[in-house]
């Protein structure tokens, strides 16, 4: 087998995801040079070389690149934090090495604001009614809250609070979830208005859906439909988290969409696409430039947002079932030539286990947190025993979690590891899922229980038929 190295610079549980579906190449041996958050215990154990850059700062991972210059074709990043501070830019320009992900121009998800302004050119259908408000306009603060208050009562207060780039101040905050008055509203908008930019927007009401699509600059190729699963509790309640799970149908739609959604995404994404890439092509947007939040409302589908790089847990949905061989796509991103990718008839369920300080998950529910447990190793053993029960159908994936001298792993701040299960349908996919899931030991870990269970599926077609029945 030919020999390919790869750098890969990975965050979390997806990082883990894509160095599993390289190592899986049936047609190349690869060698893994992984850059990451810190010793994640998958990475460490099946990376060839392996270096811990906290702040995943780009010319610090170009600094290690250039150790193996010789050896890496080629190098893949999954989160946005480098993506957005140029990592495409200087491994290509310093070294050399091509990179998947969009370069720092083409990082759209760097600004919210920039985004909705793109999408009202191209696409102004799915974009809610939008205003910005930037500091820069503003003398007295006195006139903010004239302006945002004029605004509130034009939009009825149902609005939504988003700072421009990711993750500043207090992040999204959306009225009746996160404030249910104007002076909550306020000390929101100002967390976030001292930072920059602030857009606030028409809540939009409907089921969420996450898009995404490999790109060469050339092709779009859109990948399956997932559902991501925000919020940290049961029942979409309690804090917004990075995703606690997601899953994936065996066809390309989830059940609460129908055919025409799938297709209005699809022109909408293709529209926004065409405009960035010109007539030609624009190698600049390889990677996976799109992976939008969509909205299903009773009129179509709308964005939410849209970011420049996988979705973490989305991508851990399709990776497992990409028929095509990995390696193979990533050339193919390279060179151009990406036309089409085959993906398994299978569904696909991700659920995420997580420490007790995590989506406030200890002040909610202090009475369910094991105390004695907290800091505990996590052992993965008994869920990988699964595996000559379940074979290939179920994938241990750890995230927030560090090998630590003693030679054990624990759980660190963020999502400690996920299980992807594999099946005929959702269901069975999501029995695989949580059998690995519970089988996952110590560290006082808590996990949500209703990830694509029926309830909330059918919760969720019920919503769309009732939103339709209103157009
Ligand atoms: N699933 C949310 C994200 O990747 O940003």
């Amino acid at each position: 087998m030919e020999e390919v190295g790869v750098l890969v610079v990975s965050y979390g549980s997806r990082g883990a995801a894509i160095l599993d579906s390289l190592l899986r190449s049936g047609e190349y041996a690869v060698n893994a040079y992984v850059a990451d958050r810190q010793r994640n215990p998958f990475n460490v154990k099946f990376s060839k070389e392996h270096i811990v850059i906290p702040s995943l700062d780009p010319n610090e991972i170009c600094k290690f690149a250039a150790r193996y210059k010789d050896k890496i074709d080629f190098a893949i990043a999954g989160p946005e934090k480098p993506i957005i501070a140029g990592l495409r830019d200087i491994l290509e320009k310093e070294l050399g090495i091509p990179t998947i992900c969009p370069t720092k121009k083409y990082a759209i998800e760097k600004s919210k604001v920039a985004q909705r302004r793109l999408f009202e050119e191209v696409a102004p259908e799915v974009n809610p009614r939008f205003k910005v408000f930037d500091p820069k306009d503003y003398e007295r603060l006195s006139d903010v809250k004239k302006q945002l208050f004029k605004w509130l009562d034009e939009l009825d207060n149902k609005v939504a609070v988003k700072p421009d780039t990711p993750a500043a101040g207090k992040g999204v905050g959306v009225w009746g979830d996160h404030f249910n008055t104007r002076e909550e509203l306020y000390e929101h908008f100002m967390a976030n208005f001292k930072e920059g930019p602030v857009i606030v927007e028409e809540k939009i009401e409907g089921e969420e859906s996450s898009f995404q699509a490999f790109c060469d600059g050339k092709h779009l190729v859109p990948l399956p439909e997932t559902r991501d699963y925000k919020r940290a509790f049961n029942g979409d309640r309690g804090p917004n988290t990075g995703g606690m799970g997601s899953y994936k149908s065996t066809g390309f739609y989830l059940p609460f969409m129908n055919e025409a959604d799938w297709e209005k995404e699809k022109v909408i994404v293709e529209k926004i696409f065409n405009k960035l890439k010109g007539n030609g092509s624009n190698p600049e947007l390889r990677g996976i430039p799109f992976y939008v939040a969509f909205i299903h409302t009773a009129s179509g589908p709308m964005i939410l947002e849209n970011n420049s790089r996988p979705g973490d847990p989305e991508i851990m949905n399709i990776l497992p079932v990409l028929k095509d061989d990995f390696v193979e796509v990533c050339f193919r991103m390279i060179e151009g030539s990406l036309t089409r990718v085959e993906v398994e008839k299978k569904a696909t369920v991700v659920t995420y286990k997580v420490p007790p300080s995590y989506g406030g998950y200890e002040k909610f529910f202090p009475e369910n947190v094991k105390r004695d447990e907290i800091g505990t190793p996590i052992i993965l053993e008994k869920a990988e025993s699964f595996a000559s029960k379940y074979g290939d159908r179920l994938r241990i994936y750890p995230g927030s979690m560090e090998l630590r001298e003693d030679g054990r792993a624990y759980a660190l701040r963020s999502r400690t590891v996920c299980t992807v299960g594999i099946g005929d349908d959702i269901q069975e996919a999501r029995e695989i899922s949580l059998e690995g899931l519970e089988a996952i030991e110590g560290g006082a870990l808590w996990y949500r229980t209703d990830i694509a269970s029926k309830e909330h599926i059918s919760k969720s077609i019920r919503h769309m038929e009732e939103l339709r029945k209103t157009r």
